[in-house]
């Protein structure tokens, strides 16, 4: 279709050519490892604020396109903008992550308005608008842009939670003790990702990716039921209407049932976490599905030549597949800007 599909990597993985060396893009790619993230982090004063300011976000989505002219621009925003946007308060405190009120009974849930979604967004999808005439303006034509969304058992995590947790305990229980009650949840956060993602690609998001960081803490029947059935309802739901656009899934931790999550639900790409055996996924996902990882962010703060060997071994089980060299978690904050800069060496010499 056109020059714009064939002049970007990324979407040809996705359109089924093959493409050697692998594109490259990393989760948290815009963060505090970044100096120039940080000074438009205090330019901002909040994250919020930084999240709903789309000449601000727009321009943490270009800072590491500038840098290190990565293959994709991932928006700039945070899972928990959802849960924002239905009217749960949020706030980011320093050096202790998202703070929300915890939604623990029928009337917590009940105070959440779907019809707050189409307005409360309006800001992120002025940044997905802003992205996409920067990365033209700036002469990132080969650059394709992706859009986000917490999967919603990730974002019921938060939400029941009240924040971030060693073992999400309140979640699991309420899970278990309270299938009705949370199943209503996890209705309202589908359809609120549904729409969410598709007002992104309206705004010109090229891809979407669903980040499922918690997925792996479920039992195996409750993996298919919180995991596996809302990422296929939400794929289905966007390919009714847009059927060209990649779907990813990030079932963080998934292991053995990792095969079953990519087949049950069709999606086009599946993100691998580092622990995940690639020798494994290959046996277990379809030649056709896009993997993207699964480089361990440790071994990129590391450098040298163990960085060296990790991203020869992933190249090496990679090769002849469709494949998109990333991360198999975010960037964290203390990766030394070098080591960035050889790992794309590496890669564009593969
Ligand atoms: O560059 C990108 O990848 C795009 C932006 C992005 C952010 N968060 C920005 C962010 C994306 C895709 C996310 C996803 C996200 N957010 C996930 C799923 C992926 C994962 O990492 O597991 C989760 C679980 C969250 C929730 C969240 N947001 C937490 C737990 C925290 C606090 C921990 C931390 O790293 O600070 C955030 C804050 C956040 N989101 C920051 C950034 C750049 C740091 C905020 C700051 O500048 O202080």
């Amino acid at each position: 279709m056109g020059m714009e599909k064939a002049a970007k990597p990324f979407l040809q993985v996705f359109a089924g050519d093959p493409v050697w060396p692998p594109p490259i893009w990393l989760m948290r790619q815009a963060g505090r490892y970044l100096p120039e993230y940080r000074a438009v982090r205090a330019k901002a004063g909040d994250f919020i604020t930084l999240c709903t300011t789309p000449e601000l976000a727009a321009d943490a989505t270009l800072q590491p396109i500038r840098r290190y002219r990565f293959d994709a621009a991932i928006l700039f925003s945070d899972i928990l903008m959802v849960p924002w946007a239905l009217g749960q308060g949020l706030d980011y405190r320093e050096g202790e992550g998202p703070v929300l009120p915890p939604l623990r009974s029928v009337a917590d849930i009940g105070s959440l308005k779907l019809e707050r979604l189409a307005s409360a967004i309006r800001p992120i999808l002025q940044t997905v608008r802003v992205v996409r005439r920067g990365l033209a303006d700036e002469g990132f034509a080969s650059c394709s842009l992706i859009g986000f969304a917490g999967a919603p058992f990730t974002v019921a995590c938060y939400m029941v939670e009240g924040g971030g947790s060693r073992d999400f305990a309140a979640t699991r229980t309420m899970a278990h003790a309270q299938p009705m009650l949370f199943g209503q949840l996890m209705d309202l956060l589908t359809e609120a990702t549904v729409r969410y993602l598709s007002a992104q690609i309206d705004a010109g998001a090229e891809a979407v990716m669903l980040f499922d960081t918690w997925a792996g803490i479920l039992p195996p029947a409750q993996f298919r039921q919180h995991v596996t059935d809302p990422a296929r309802a939400i794929r289905l739901r966007l390919k009714q209407f847009y059927p060209e656009v990649p779907v990813i899934g990030f079932p963080r931790l998934a292991g053995a049932l990792i095969g079953d999550y990519v087949s049950a639900t069709g999606i086009d790409g599946v993100g691998l976490d580092s622990g995940m055996e690639l020798r494994f996924a290959k046996q277990v996902i379809s030649t056709r599905t896009v993997m993207q990882g699964n480089l361990d962010p440790f071994a990129l703060v590391a450098g040298g030549p163990a960085l060296r060997r990790e991203v020869a071994s992933i190249l090496n089980a990679a090769k002849g597949r469709p494949f998109v060299f990333n991360l198999g978690h975010g960037i964290v904050p203390q990766t030394p800007l070098e080591h960035v800069a050889s790992l794309m060496e590496q890669v564009r010499a593969a």
